[in-house]
């Protein structure tokens, strides 16, 4: 993988913890020039920063429900860097609780995030990629997007909406040049997964071929090879990457 991203521009949201510093990590040792977007954990830009050196990954404070800041984040880097080639919807929350104890607000913050986060990102980039005629979206999906297991009802939707939206988006620009894709991770080592009751990491564990949880880095270097020219007849699928459950 060395090198497969020199001279590309990355976009990673959610960069600040987890799978999105992986991420980003994994994209500057490839060579591309990184900047990731967080809405809060100041601490861990830092550490995504610091993870990235020697290269120069920025960290730009902009929730993805801000399109404001979005759109202004993406014309300062097109400014700056001529353009963005690569752009990783990674941020995503969730909140582990049965229908029942779900309030509204529960229900919409997490579709609002997972969702409409990556159609506001994905219409601040596409713009450029359209204009340039070239570029790769990857959108991080979850195994409970597609799967019937035990996962709260609003992170499964979200992630169903997501898959869906890869397919329409990969459709709608593939006349442009720009392909779409979305790699669906299953239980991680650590991040949204951190919270989980000791019997759903058993029951993860057990049903999993390869007999454990993800590592980030596992999932960020497969991320890696699919936004690369490597990976150049592949757009509007979903891929899961869960150990085989
Ligand atoms: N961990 C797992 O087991 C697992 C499994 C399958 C799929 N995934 C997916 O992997 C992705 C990353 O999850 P993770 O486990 O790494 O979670 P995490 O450790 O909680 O990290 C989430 C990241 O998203 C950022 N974020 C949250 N809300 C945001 C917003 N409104 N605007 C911009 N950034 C925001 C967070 O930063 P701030 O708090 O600073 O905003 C953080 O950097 C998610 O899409 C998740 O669904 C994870």
């Amino acid at each position: 993988m060395l090198d497969s991203l020199q001279g590309k521009r990355a976009l990673v949201t959610g960069g600040s913890r987890g799978l999105g510093r992986a991420i980003c990590r994994a994209l500057t040792e490839a060579g591309a020039r990184v900047a990731f977007t967080f809405s809060r954990d100041e601490e861990g830009a830092a550490a995504t920063v610091a993870a990235c050196a020697p290269a120069d990954a920025e960290g730009h404070r902009a929730s993805v429900l801000d399109a404001a800041a979005t759109a202004l984040l993406v014309r300062a880097l097109e400014a700056r860097w001529g353009g963005l080639d690569i752009l990783v919807n990674n941020a995503g929350i969730s909140q582990n609780l049965p229908l029942a104890l779900l309030e509204e607000e529960d229900f919409d913050q997490v579709m609002d995030v997972n969702v409409k986060g990556t159609f506001l990102t994905s219409k601040a980039v596409l713009r450029g990629m359209i204009k340039r005629k070239g570029g790769v979206i990857l959108n991080i999906g979850s195994l409970a997007g597609s799967r019937t297991i035990e996962a709260p009802v609003h992170f499964c939707a979200s992630k169903a909406a997501v898959e869906g939206m890869t397919r329409a988006l990969a459709k709608e620009v593939a006349r442009y040049g720009i392909r779409v894709n979305c790699l669906a991770p299953g239980l991680l080592e650590d991040g949204l997964g951190r919270n989980l009751p000791d019997h759903r990491l058993a029951a993860y564990v057990k049903h999993c071929a390869l007999g454990r949880v993800g590592a980030f880095d596992e999932v960020a270097r497969f991320a890696v090879f699919l936004v690369s020219d490597q990976c150049p007849y592949l757009s509007g699928a979903t891929i899961g990457m869960d150990g085989g459950i």
